[in-house]
């Protein structure tokens, strides 16, 4: 009963199919946020071991805090793209979840309404007694000092490598009820976040949206669309919206 005829009929009786939005630092790269692993990226400058790992915090919090608000500090002064914008518009027709490995806002200040992120968020830090304690920080920075209600120094809520992703779960059963899944600017380097596409059901047809070759990690259904996040997602978009791949 998995044949495609009957995948057609589905898509054409259900005006909200559902669409799994996976996205990465290259959605956000034309909003002038840098990616980790591209030349000049983030990961060129800094070691990963410096200051985005429970060890790092442990040694010199001072550089961790640093190096999280100068993040913050090119969040607050960047704004969405159109690659962010055209997103919000498949919402008109389509049930649309968006899961994020970024922990910028611009899915949200675009106007996502369903965003998940999966490697936390830029604009929130937790405390180091309680993690259930989050809280939007004013402005840019986060200091030594800055401490939650118990009296604990705070952390940027983001995760580090070697910690536990806690939205793993939600986000893979959310990726599994996808009609369509759309990945944008991600190396699919990092795990468990770039397995998350095998959790789409058989049906799923998959769209990737890259100016470069990504990771092959054996992605069935695939249709690739070479091009920057700010051009090939609003094309894609469009060609949704109009049904053009719906009825393939
Ligand atoms: P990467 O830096 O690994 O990959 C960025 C991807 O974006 C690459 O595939 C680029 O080709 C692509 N790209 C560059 N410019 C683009 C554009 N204008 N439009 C579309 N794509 C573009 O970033 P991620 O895959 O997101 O985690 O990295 C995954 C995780 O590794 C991050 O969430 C972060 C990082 O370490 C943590 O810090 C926990």
């Amino acid at each position: 009963m998995e044949d495609g005829t009957r995948k057609k009929d589905f898509r054409k009786n259900c005006p909200s199919s559902k669409i799994v939005v996976f996205t990465g630092a290259g959605v956000s790269a034309e909003s002038g946020i840098s990616t980790f692993r591209d030349s000049g990226g983030l990961w060129e400058k800094y070691d990963i071991r410096d200051v985005a790992t429970p060890e790092a915090w442990i040694k010199n919090p001072l550089l961790v805090l640093d190096f999280y608000n100068q993040r913050r500090k090119q969040v607050l002064e960047a704004k969405p793209n159109d690659g962010h914008l055209s997103l919000v518009e498949l919402e008109k027709k389509f049930d649309v979840s968006v899961i994020t490995q970024n922990v910028d806002d611009l899915h949200e200040r675009a106007g996502s309404k369903n965003v998940l992120h999966l490697h936390g968020e830029i604009r929130k830090a937790r405390s180091t007694n309680d993690p259930t304690l989050v809280y939007t920080i004013k402005g840019w920075e986060l200091k030594a000092g800055d401490k939650c209600e118990l009296g604990s120094q705070l952390r940027p809520h983001i995760v580090w490598f070697g910690e536990m992703v806690t939205e793993l779960d939600n986000a893979q059963a959310i990726a599994a009820t996808a009609d369509i899944f759309i990945i944008i600017g991600t190396s699919l380097n990092v795990y468990p976040a770039a397995g998350l596409v095998h959790f789409a059901p058989p049906h799923a047809q998959i769209f990737l949206v890259d100016p470069n070759s990504v990771n092959d990690i054996g992605i069935k259904n695939l249709t690739t669309i070479k091009e920057s996040a700010g051009k090939g997602v609003p094309e894609l978009v469009k060609k949704l919206l109009a049904e053009e791949f719906v009825d393939q």
